[in-house]
């Protein structure tokens, strides 16, 4: 296997957790470069259901070293516990997990203030995850943000802290929230610090040293191509680059050193959270539900469910670079016939090819549909092409020949053996 970034081409909830399991048998490292525990990544290990925040997926597999990028914000209260959730569950979690120094910090202010923002803005919220990722990477833009660096040395730390709690408090209190306890913080931050510093490292120059030994990474995207800060449904989109880019600043690893960009997309479109979502349907979202599908990993929400958008498809691939494509979830359309596919925009009597940029212009775009057979039976038993019914192939077919990207994989259902690689 080549270094692959592995993105998601939708809006996030693609089933990256379990592609990037199946990716990790051929990988030494994995790495998580952007988002925090705002991410669930949901994998079906050796029939055990686990679902991942902060800690790249690898961490199941034995003999691979997990890493968490400088681009990654942490709280590292729910990392221990995250922690501890694994080794619970039997998973070692010890030489073979790496931190970046420099990730900054997820403080209860952010949190608070993640809330109070969503609560300010009523109708027009984000729908946050509200695990304080916007406010964190607010502090980190600013150049106000504490560090993982910090928190390791209690001094510096207590003392960053105290300012920080003290400006934040005086926000709080104009917007008349509770303030926040710097007693309390500073105490249950600085255990959660002593548990996390032996996996601290430089973890930029460990890669480095691992690229030149030959060993092979696997950058594991959180989130999706239209959450991403530059490229995404601005504002409706979450505080990182989730697109193939953000690999790169978010790890240390530069661009020429990067081998395959594979995007991995649903058979259908879902989004959790506020913001256009233009080939929406209620009636395949009630369908998708009602079969105990498309809920939140991280906030159990139920998602927002339509049809596949190529028109979003073919622009994350642009944007990523997408050379590999892999459909999740095909299952999830096995008793859907006939089945939409979104081809084109309407933007006011004009056809669209791209989304526009303008969130409030996305929202009155109108899709234009193809409709294709569905194929009315069970895929989840298929594990090669040939297995799966006639128009399942075509549909795979037409949508990554829409998508513009090579088709590499075809996930029939969460277990690791439900995977059809090309
Ligand atoms: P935040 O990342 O919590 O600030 O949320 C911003 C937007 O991104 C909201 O619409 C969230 O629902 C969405 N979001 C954040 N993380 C994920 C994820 O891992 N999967 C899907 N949606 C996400
Ligand atoms: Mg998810």
């Amino acid at each position: 296997m080549a270094n692959t970034i592995l993105v998601g081409a939708q809006w996030g909830d693609e089933g990256k957790g379990k592609i990037i399991d199946v990716l990790t048998a051929e990988a030494n490292i994995v790495v998580r470069s952007q988002g925090g525990n705002n991410a669930g990544h949901t994998v079906i290990h050796r029939g055990t259901k686990y679902i991942l925040h902060l800690i790249p997926s690898g961490i199941l597999r034995r003999g691979k070293i997990c890493v968490i990028g400088n681009g990654v914000v942490i709280d590292p209260i729910a990392l221990n516990a995250e922690i501890e959730g694994l080794r619970k569950l039997g998973i070692t979690v010890g030489k073979n997990l790496l931190i970046s120094n420099c990730a900054h910090l997820v403080l209860p202010y952010h949190r608070v203030l993640d809330e109070q923002r969503e609560l300010r803005k009523g109708v027009a919220r984000i729908g946050t995850t509200k695990r304080g990722i916007g406010p964190a990477y607010g502090d980190k833009a600013a150049r106000t943000g504490l560090r993982i660096s910090d928190l390791i040395q209690p001094r510096v730390f207590s003392k960053k802290l105290q300012a920080k709690v003290r400006e934040n408090n005086s926000i709080l209190q104009a917007l008349g929230a509770k303030p926040i306890n710097f007693r309390k913080v500073n105490e249950s931050y600085l255990a959660a610090g002593e548990t996390l510093r032996p996996f601290v490292a430089n973890t930029v120059v460990y890669l480095h040293e691992a690229l030149q030994r030959g060993k092979e990474i696997l950058f594991e995207g959180a989130q999706g191509t239209f959450l991403d800060l530059d490229h995404g449904t601005y504002p409706y989109v979450t505080s990182s680059n989730t697109t193939a880019g953000g690999a790169c600043t978010g790890s240390g690893v530069p661009p020429h050193r990067m081998d395959l960009v594979m995007g991995v997309m649903k058979a259908y479109t879902t989004r959790v959270g506020e913001g256009a979502l233009p080939t929406e349907d209620a009636s395949l979202a009630a369908m998708l539900h009602k079969m105990g599908r498309e809920f939140g990993a991280t906030t159990g929400r139920a998602r927002r469910c339509g049809w596949f958008d190529a028109v979003a498809t073919r622009y994350a691939t642009m944007i990523n670079g997408i050379d590999e494509l892999a459909i999740t979830n095909l299952d999830g359309l096995d008793s859907v016939d006939p089945i939409r596919v979104c081809v084109a925009y309407r933007l006011n009597g004009k056809r669209l090819k791209v989304p526009p940029c303008d969130a409030a212009q996305l929202q009155t775009c109108d899709p234009i549909y193809e409709e294709v057979p569905g194929w009315k039976s069970s895929t989840q038993s298929a594990r090669k092409l040939s297995d799966l019914p006639r128009a399942a192939r075509d549909y795979v077919n037409f949508i990554s020949k829409l998508t513009g990207a090579r088709l590499k994989m075809v996930s029939v259902g969460p277990a690791r053996g439900q995977t059809i690689v090309f």
